[in-house]
């Protein structure tokens, strides 16, 4: 099922104050494919999870529509979608995490047998430590968002939403999580709409991305197309050991950015591809003099994810 969300907006009006409303979305629009992982990023407050929430059915917009496979969100609609939202309970404490699988389930309407069939095999996908009469609350903050994952996904949503799903996970979790988002859309269809801070996860599996700020989608597009908007060729260059650079490497404004022990981390414009092979070239004729040298890294700044968010923020600093 696709999700489709047009114009939507949402002002806060803020009670007993004189201050003006706070616009929390601002005109967003935007459409996901079923199978498709969309990812919102943006800074804090920047309106992500009221947008979730507006989708979720749980606050209401101010202006703008919301479509759940074409049709407007209705309660049909609303039966094949799951969230997960961000720092709230998302599970009841007191309830075992079987029971509370069995809870959220047969509020959905999704029959016992189902859950019994579905819930042994989830909690342990997810690696849920479900000693049989243990209360929810017992649960470590990690297992407990595991839990929330799989109270979402009980009731097997078309569309699911994920407000900060890896949000205290350790390593391990963190992979199981994303290896199950790959593959609710990869390999089952899902449509899914994420946030997180983390950029890594963005990078591996996010086929869209929407940058939110101030309520206002300001950049959207894959991977490879918002790199391409940034065509600059600055490059930072870690390196061990001492380098002596010409002054004409300075001349061109080379920038000694950080210094760790004996890694030092430069940043420089190229301009261009020649300027990416002078500097190898340079490079390589200094290692011949001195093989302690060693090259950790180059690359091009633009190719992360965390930088583009940054200049796509700063547009100024361009
Ligand atoms: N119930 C509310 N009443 C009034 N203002 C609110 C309410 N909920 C959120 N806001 C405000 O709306 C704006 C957007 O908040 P939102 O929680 O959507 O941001 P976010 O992008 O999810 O941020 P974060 O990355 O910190 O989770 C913020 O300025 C916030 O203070
Ligand atoms: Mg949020």
């Amino acid at each position: 099922m696709s999700l489709e969300v047009q114009n939507l907006r949402k002002v806060y009006q803020k009670r007993f104050t004189t201050r003006p409303p706070l616009t929390a979305v601002d005109d967003i629009s935007f459409h996901i494919k079923p199978g498709e992982i969309y990812s919102l990023l943006g800074p804090n407050g920047a309106g992500k999870s009221t947008t979730i929430k507006m989708i979720a059915g749980l606050v209401l917009p101010t202006s703008g529509e919301i479509r759940i496979a074409g049709k407007k969100g209705s309660a049909p609609s609303y039966q094949k979608l799951s969230a997960i939202l961000e720092g709230t309970r998302n599970v009841y404490w007191r309830l075992t995490p079987l029971e509370n699988l069995h809870y959220f389930a047969n509020l959905r309407g999704v029959p016992s047998s189902i859950v019994k069939e579905k819930a042994p095999r989830l909690l342990e996908d997810l690696n849920i430590d479900a000693k049989k009469k243990n209360q929810s609350q017992h649960l470590s903050r990690g297992m407990l968002q595991k839990l929330a994952l799989a109270a979402a996904l009980i009731t097997d949503p078309e569309v699911l939403l994920l407000d900060e799903p890896t949000l205290g996970l350790d390593v391990e979790s963190g992979r199981r999580i994303k290896d199950m988002i790959l593959r609710l859309a990869r390999e089952e269809g899902r449509t899914i709409l994420l946030t997180t801070h983390q950029m890594d996860l963005v990078e591996e599996i996010a086929d869209r991305v929407g940058i939110i700020n101030h309520g206002k989608l300001i950049q959207e597009g894959t991977l490879p197309e918002l790199r391409a908007i940034f065509k600059s060729h600055i490059y930072r260059l870690r390196i061990k050991g001492s380098l002596s650079w010409d002054q004409t490497w300075k001349d061109r404004g080379l920038q000694l950015l950080q210094t760790q022990g004996d890694v030092h981390l430069y940043e420089l414009d190229l301009k261009n591809g020649q300027g990416v092979s002078e500097l190898l070239g340079y490079l390589s004729a200094r290692q011949k003099q001195d093989p302690e040298l060693e090259i950790l890294s180059c690359h091009r700044v633009t190719d992360e994810l965390e930088e583009i968010f940054l200049r796509v923020l700063k547009p100024e600093k361009n």
